[in-house]
């Protein structure tokens, strides 16, 4: 598996043939500094930023899980003002680990795991804070370890991987419509990619591991000309392709 390979300076890793998505394997604040990126046509923010909980990324001992790197970032609090300046509609996932950075809303979202009476080590639920109004919102989607209620090629893909089906619902509850354009600034396995392509929604979308890169890259059935170039090795570190 590929981990923290050295950083260029800002520009596309990937762009997808209709040129709707694009992917940087770049810090999301270093493409913003470096002004590729259009704000004041952003739909909407997509953020599952590192909590600054430092969570457990050795998944081996699980069923289909696998020993991750650990998350970039996830040592030191979470800010999240410089999500905030952007200014614009925004879903912020694990804002309950930095809600006192946040300014009040009323407004936020709950994925209910749907977990039941067995052992789990993980949470029971995930929520964002948003800007979007309206009122609590509840998702349920059963997500825990392999007993999922979506996507079972793709366990292992990510040590906090969230269901395509909760990037749709996200992207539904937000009213976004076909060409609007979805900041993912932490991109992660990409779940966001092929939710955002069966709206027929752009993206542009960041993250600093190209393992991470690849594997959302490879979920939309692409490879990136540097993975082809590759003489040896598994595609996408080994990741499940849906
Ligand atoms: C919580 S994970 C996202 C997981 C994703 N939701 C999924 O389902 O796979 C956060 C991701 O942000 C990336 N990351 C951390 N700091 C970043 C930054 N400043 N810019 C872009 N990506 C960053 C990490 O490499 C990690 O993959």
């Amino acid at each position: 598996m590929n981990t923290s390979t050295a950083l260029a300076a800002p520009s596309p890793y990937w762009q997808s043939p209709d040129g709707r998505i694009t992917v940087y394997h770049s810090r999301w604040e270093d493409v913003h500094a470096a002004g590729l990126l259009p704000v004041r046509e952003v739909a909407l923010v997509h953020a599952d930023p590192p909590y600054g909980i430092d969570v457990a990324t050795d998944r081996s001992k699980s069923k289909g899980g696998k020993k991750f790197p650990k998350i970039v970032g996830d040592n030191a609090p979470f800010d999240p003002s410089g999500l905030l300046a952007l200014g614009r509609p925004s879903v912020l996932w694990g804002a309950n680990n930095y809600a006192a950075r946040l300014p009040d809303s009323y407004a936020w979202f709950v994925w209910d795991k749907l977990g039941t009476m067995e052992p789990f080590d993980g949470s029971d639920a995930e929520m964002a804070w948003t800007n979007l109004g309206a009122s609590v919102r509840l998702f349920r989607h059963m997500w825990r370890g392999v007993a999922r209620g979506s996507e079972l090629s793709t366990v292992g893909m990510h040590p906090t991987q969230k269901p395509v089906a909760l990037s749709s619902w996200i992207f539904t509850r937000a009213k976004l419509k076909p060409g609007d354009l979805v900041f993912v600034p932490y991109l992660g396995s990409g779940p966001d990619l092929p939710a955002a392509v069966a709206m027929g929604l752009r993206v542009i979308a960041c993250d600093v591991e190209r393992w991470c890169c690849d594997t959302a890259i490879g979920r939309l059935g692409a490879i990136t000309p540097e993975k082809a170039a590759e003489p040896v090795g598994p595609l996408f570190g080994g990741a499940a392709r849906v």
